[in-house]
């Protein structure tokens, strides 16, 4: 299993602070938001990771986390010019991925989970993982029935089917990187992972797409509120 993170974009939701660095460079209590994303992959037993990063602020990327030997990784970079959707992280880590399965996950989504068993155990198709929240239409939306079949996603519907969340993390078999490369640009003008068209759609056709819920920490660190929520989550684990 390879790792995937995504840490582009251009974080318009938090500027000013994201005018002088990227947003997956900025603190969370005390270290840089994309070490938990790291941390996430590292402790699931992922070890070769790929970056893909907006053109910026890659340098400050390569000073901070170097050849991955502190982290006892082997990372990789990529540039994304343009903030063109998810499911270019597939496009891009093409090679990257070759013939392995994936997992990706997105730079500002910080969990608190051990996601080990599950990856894992993982074979082939599709793995994603939702959370029950009060807000859904924030996020791509699962809706399943009790056997956990999927039934719809859609990204960030007005009303939504379910309180489920697909959260930043998606595992995959490597027929994603062609399922990435044949999917056509969503209403909002994205290749998306959730929504229609989107890879999650794509394996969820084929009859591959699985969820799995989980209910450990986890925040979308991308407004101003979700950043301080994830900053005091982990500055009272830190002191506790
Ligand atoms: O956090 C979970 C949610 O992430 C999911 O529930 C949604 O289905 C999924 O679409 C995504 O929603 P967001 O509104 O958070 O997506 P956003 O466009 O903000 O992108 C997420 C991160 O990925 C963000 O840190 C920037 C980065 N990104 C985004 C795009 C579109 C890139 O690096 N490149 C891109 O092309």
């Amino acid at each position: 299993m390879k790792g995937v993170i995504l840490a582009g974009g251009k974080a318009t939701r938090l500027l000013p602070l994201t005018k002088i660095t990227s947003k997956q460079l900025l603190p969370v209590y005390n270290k840089p938001m994309i070490y938990y994303p790291i941390n996430t992959l590292v402790k699931a037993g992922i070890s070769e990771i790929l970056v893909i990063m907006a053109p910026d602020y890659a340098g400050h990327f390569l000073r901070l986390l170097g050849s991955g030997k502190d982290f006892g990784c082997k990372f990789s970079y990529e540039i994304q010019e343009e903030p063109r959707g998810l499911a270019d992280a597939f496009i891009i880590g093409a090679n990257f991925i070759g013939r392995d399965h994936v997992a990706m996950i997105l730079g500002d989504n910080i969990f608190d989970y051990d996601f080990s068993r599950a990856i894992s155990e993982f074979n082939d198709g599709a793995l994603n993982f939702v959370k029950e929240v009060q807000d859904p239409e924030r996020y791509g939306v699962v809706e399943f029935d009790e056997n956990k079949k999927v039934l719809s996603i859609e990204e960030k519907p007005a009303q939504p089917k379910s309180n489920f969340a697909s959260v930043g993390l998606y595992v995959y078999d490597s027929k994603v990187t062609e399922i990435a490369r044949n999917l056509k640009p969503s209403k909002r003008g994205e290749i998306e992972i959730n929504g229609e068209p989107s890879v999650n759609n794509e394996y969820l056709k084929l009859g591959e797409l699985t969820v799995e819920i989980f209910d450990g920490f986890w925040e979308d660190a991308g407004t101003f509120d979700s950043l301080l929520r994830a900053n005091n989550y982990w500055a009272e684990k830190v002191k506790n």
